[in-house]
């Protein structure tokens, strides 16, 4: 049987609505990821498939929709579950959903600065569990100010430079580095300087990691490149997970090389090193950057609407090129 639209996972708005509105909607409206097994029972006979983080698609995935499938619509801005070649060779077109999560994302990366250099992980649970020796002491948790320090954004595209421009309102200079030019506006906006990998990895007092994961960027952040950062300085991850070598980390961190992490990515999703975890100066959240009812919403409704797009003869909104 022919079914317009599936949804893998249960999404948040009125984006299943209209999808309904115009096309037959098989929608599994829940939230865990699908287990491979059913894949075949669900996908068959897809024109359309909207998908979450947690779902690979790959030739077993498209094999189990079959030859009517025409577009995969990634609720997520990242697009490293999906084969985007393989889908290409079918003719299936890919759409993300960029721009929608650039605020939420960059909020938590700064978060994640502030609760690192200022150790409010640790504070938190000092209080929590009752050893709070009193409260204000002169050298009780005492973290390192950001104002005068270099924030060095490894990956300059719209969330590393939203990172930056609060990194700016807080008093920090801009370092940025990746593959591409920023965008000159934006350098100039924010007083930036452009400057290669190793002399970003020297300079920065904070390195905040925003590059997308490709086998360029697997464990772009290793041994070599952390022993490069700056004595004393922090890492901030909420790209994805793989682009740093969380044993390395670790051992950094075990070092006193680095003074403190803040991650809301892993390489092994939702498992956390466990050299990590036991870790007082490392900040540990649940990949919650774009997790806003308001930004979730709007990647939900920005996939509807290139699925939409797509199953009218129309350009998609946000494809992956
Ligand atoms: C993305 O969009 O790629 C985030 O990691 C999840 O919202």
């Amino acid at each position: 049987m022919t079914v317009g639209v599936v949804v893998l996972s249960r999404l948040p708005g009125d984006a299943v609505e209209r999808l309904r509105a115009e096309h037959e909607v098989r929608y599994r409206d829940e939230d865990s990821p699908v287990p491979v097994g059913d894949l075949p029972v669900l996908l068959s006979g897809a024109q359309a498939v909207v998908v979450t983080l947690g779902h690979r698609v790959d030739d077993a995935f498209l094999d189990a929709a079959g030859p009517g499938l025409q577009v995969v619509a990634n609720v997520a801005v990242g697009y490293d579950n999906i084969d985007v070649d393989a889908c290409r060779a079918r003719g299936v077109v890919v759409t993300n959903t960029p721009g929608v999560l650039t605020d939420a994302t960059a909020d938590i990366a700064f978060a994640l600065v502030l609760m690192a250099t200022r150790r409010l992980g640790e504070a938190e649970r000092e209080v929590r569990g009752g050893t709070g020796g009193g409260g204000w002491g002169m050298f009780h948790l005492l973290g390192t100010s950001v104002q005068g320090k270099a924030i060095g954004i490894l990956g300059p595209g719209a969330i590393g430079l939203a990172t930056a421009r609060r990194a700016r309102a807080f008093g920090m200079s801009v370092l940025l580095s990746g593959r591409s030019a920023p965008d000159p506006e934006a350098v100039a906006e924010l007083d930036a300087e452009v400057v290669g990998f190793e002399e970003l990895l020297e300079r920065a007092d904070v390195l905040s990691v925003h590059v997308p994961l490709s086998p360029a960027t697997r464990h772009l952040v290793d041994a070599a490149a952390l022993a490069r950062m700056k004595p004393g300085s922090y890492l901030v991850n909420t790209a994805r997970g793989p682009v740093v070598d969380e044993a390395a980390l670790a051992a950094a961190l075990g070092s006193g090389h680095l003074a403190g992490a803040g991650l809301d990515v892993f390489e092994d999703e939702p498992r956390v090193h466990p050299d990590l975890l036991g870790r007082e100066d490392v900040v540990l959240l649940p990949h919650i950057g774009s997790a806003t009812v308001e930004t979730r919403t709007a990647m939900a409704g920005l996939a509807a609407d290139n699925v939409l797009a797509v199953l009218a003869g129309r350009e998609p909104l946000t494809p992956v090129r």
